[in-house]
């Protein structure tokens, strides 16, 4: 161990050439994003996150779904990147870093990262339900209220939708094939703060490991995909990113 870093990672993170790092809901924590399947607080602590990300949820009651993504946009908002992040951004300026992300935030950007892609969409792209015309910036909430009616399309009228991806919707394909083409092509993949139960996400690391990358896991807790990682580290991504990447 070089200062807490297991050394065959730092070994491998050094010596990688076409990184992949996969982020979840974990990698937002330490920036006070409360992660999908860790427990809600406050307003929404009896709902459950996972049930409002569906077309049932919007279908039965778009005004609680839209109310709950709007707060959730005003709270990133108001984060910051944590270290982690940081650490990304620093080592995307020194290797052909690529990263591929289930948030909907857009805190790997605004530490200085290019996100390859976003595969569950993102909170700051809302359109119309129902002929999908872009709506432009919408004020994020500050306060959470628990109904909050989705504004008119300028177009069409139809309700505006947030513009994350749902259980149950297909994933946009152009994001899909961006991130089947650096799991096969990295020679290393960093898989950090996912639960690893969402597919087609949760498969990436398995595709990457069978097109010859190494995996390696870096989460404080057991996930769905540990058994099927080459490394685990128990870390968290505010922690364990600064001291793995910074040299
Ligand atoms: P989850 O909420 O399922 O899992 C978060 C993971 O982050 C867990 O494995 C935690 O152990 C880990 N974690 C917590 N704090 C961490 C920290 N500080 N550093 C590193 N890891 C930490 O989030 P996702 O796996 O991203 O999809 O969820 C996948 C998808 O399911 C989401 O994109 C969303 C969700 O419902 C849709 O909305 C379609």
């Amino acid at each position: 161990m070089t200062g807490g870093v297991p050394e065959v990672l730092r070994t491998l993170a050094r010596s990688a050439r076409r990184p992949v790092v996969l982020t979840g809901a974990g990698m937002s924590a330490e920036s006070g994003v409360p992660t999908f399947r860790d427990a809600q607080t406050g307003l929404w602590e009896r709902f459950d996150a996972a049930s409002l990300a569906s077309p049932d949820a919007w279908n039965t009651d778009p005004a609680v779904v839209w109310a709950w993504y709007q707060w959730r946009a005003g709270l990133v908002r108001r984060a910051q990147p944590n270290a982690g992040h940081r650490a990304l951004a620093e080592w995307g300026e020194r290797t052909d870093l690529r990263i591929v992300t289930q948030n909907v935030d857009d805190l790997h950007e605004r530490a200085g990262s290019v996100v390859a892609a976003h595969l569950h969409g993102s909170l700051f792209e809302p359109r119309c339900s129902v002929c999908g015309t872009p709506a432009g910036p919408i004020e994020p909430l500050t306060e959470p209220v628990e109904r909050l009616d989705p504004p008119p399309c300028a177009r069409c009228g139809g309700p505006i939708r947030p513009g994350a991806v749902w259980f149950g919707e297909p994933m946009p394909t152009g994001p899909l094939d961006v991130a089947f083409d650096c799991a096969r092509t990295c020679d290393l993949m960093l898989v950090i703060g996912t639960s690893g139960v969402v597919h087609p996400a949760a498969g990436l690391p398995v595709l990457a490991r069978e097109s010859g990358a190494t995996v390696v896991e870096i989460n404080p807790d057991p996930t769905g995909i540990s058994h099927a990682v080459d490394h685990v580290w128990r870390t968290t991504a505010g922690i364990g990113l600064p001291a793995l990447l910074t040299d």
